[in-house]
């Protein structure tokens, strides 16, 4: 029986998973660092690396008890090798390969993005969907604003963001407001119970283009907040978020409304010159409660079936690196196995 054993480190998260020859996800187990790094505002890269390693044998432990499995029952070895922090990275990754090595066993480092995009195949409750020879994949995260296309193995780049992720656009105007960090599942709960009263541009390039670009239209939240009254210039946490007042909420529903509307521009776009008829939308941003009832009903406009993961598979899980590592075992594509290096930066287009 395959059993593969998933292993992410790529930021502030520590996951180990199990997951099984159908993409069964047998355990998925995640440490968070928020309160390592909240009072800093922003993942400081050695606390990060240094919270992995102790997280990263309790973890295993928990994961191989939750799946009722026992660490000599697996036989594939799945861990990210990019991008992310370096150090970080070296800390999953180098508990892989040992991990492999000790098991006598295959390796397969994984790419972060790549996961991500696979991961809306994934289920909570059973198998993996089948995977298309054809889609597009919209991944958005707080490094990342891209769309690809995935054929036959190859993987194409579509659009990227030319400035901010979406994520990270959610985090900084969060910030601006004097709210915690991670900001964007602050600001999408206030701005659900916020209304528009004043909508934000979506922003758009001369040229056509279908990239993303969410600077403009953070420079637009700051300066409302500014007219508002309600731009804090701390620095820090000052504002709970039950006292968030309406003006604020108002304005955070302007944003998640401009963010999602250039989403489903974009999308439009790309869908005329590419005809997809599946997409998978993946990254912590699809945690997001506006996108994830307006990309479907995109969807249902032009005929294309879009696919997003639970909730709890959205944000960095090892769930889907273990997949990811199936995948690309099973379509034999070569890699360096146990020579993989942690790279900051590994474009995902082949
Ligand atoms: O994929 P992820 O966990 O980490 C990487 O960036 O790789 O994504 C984290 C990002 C953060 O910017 C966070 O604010 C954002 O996803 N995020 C959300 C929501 N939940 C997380 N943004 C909008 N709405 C949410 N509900
Ligand atoms: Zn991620």
């Amino acid at each position: 029986m395959t059993l593969v054993l998933g292993i992410e480190s790529s930021c502030d998260e520590t996951s180990i998973a199990l997951v099984d020859g159908d993409g069964r996800i047998l355990s998925s187990v995640v440490a968070s660092q928020f309160d390592a790094h909240r009072r800093f505002g922003g993942v400081v890269p050695e606390i990060a690396a240094r919270a992995h390693l102790t997280n990263l044998p309790v973890l295993l432990d928990e994961a191989l008890a939750l799946a009722a499995v026992r660490l000599e029952d697996v036989t594939l070895v799945a861990a990210t090798a990019g991008p992310g922090l370096v150090g970080a990275l070296l800390v999953g990754l180098s508990e892989g390969k040992g991990l492999a090595m000790g098991l006598s066993v295959p390796f397969v480092p994984v790419h972060h993005i790549e996961a991500h995009a696979l991961s809306a195949f994934l289920s909570l409750e059973g198998p993996a969907r089948p995977i298309p020879e054809r889609f597009a994949a919209l991944v958005v995260s707080g490094g990342h604003t891209h769309v690809f296309l995935f054929e036959a193995g190859r993987i194409e780049l579509l659009a990227r963001t030319r400035d901010d992720a979406a994520g990270e656009a959610y985090d900084k105007v969060a910030k601006m407001a004097g709210l915690g960090y991670p900001g964007g599942p602050l600001v999408d709960r206030l701005a659900a119970r916020g209304r528009i009263e004043e909508p934000f541009a979506v922003a758009r390039f001369k040229d056509g283009s279908p990239d993303f670009s969410f600077s403009g239209l953070k420079t637009a939240v700051r300066e409302r907040l500014e007219a508002q009254g309600l731009r804090s210039t701390a620095g820090q946490e000052t504002l709970p978020e039950e006292a968030a007042p309406e003006a604020l909420r108002n304005t955070f529903a302007a944003f998640q409304e401009a963010v999602v509307a250039q989403l489903e521009d974009r999308l439009t776009l790309l869908w005329n010159r590419e005809a997809f008829r599946v997409l998978s939308v993946s990254g912590g941003v699809a945690a997001n409660g506006l996108l994830r009832e307006r990309l479907p009903r995109w969807g249902g406009r032009y005929g294309v079936e879009v696919l997003l993961p639970a909730r709890a598979l959205t944000s960095d899980n090892a769930a889907m690196i273990a997949f990811a590592g199936l995948v690309r075992r099973r379509e034999g594509r070569s890699d360096e196995g146990l020579a993989a290096v942690a790279r900051s930066r590994w474009p995902l287009v082949r």
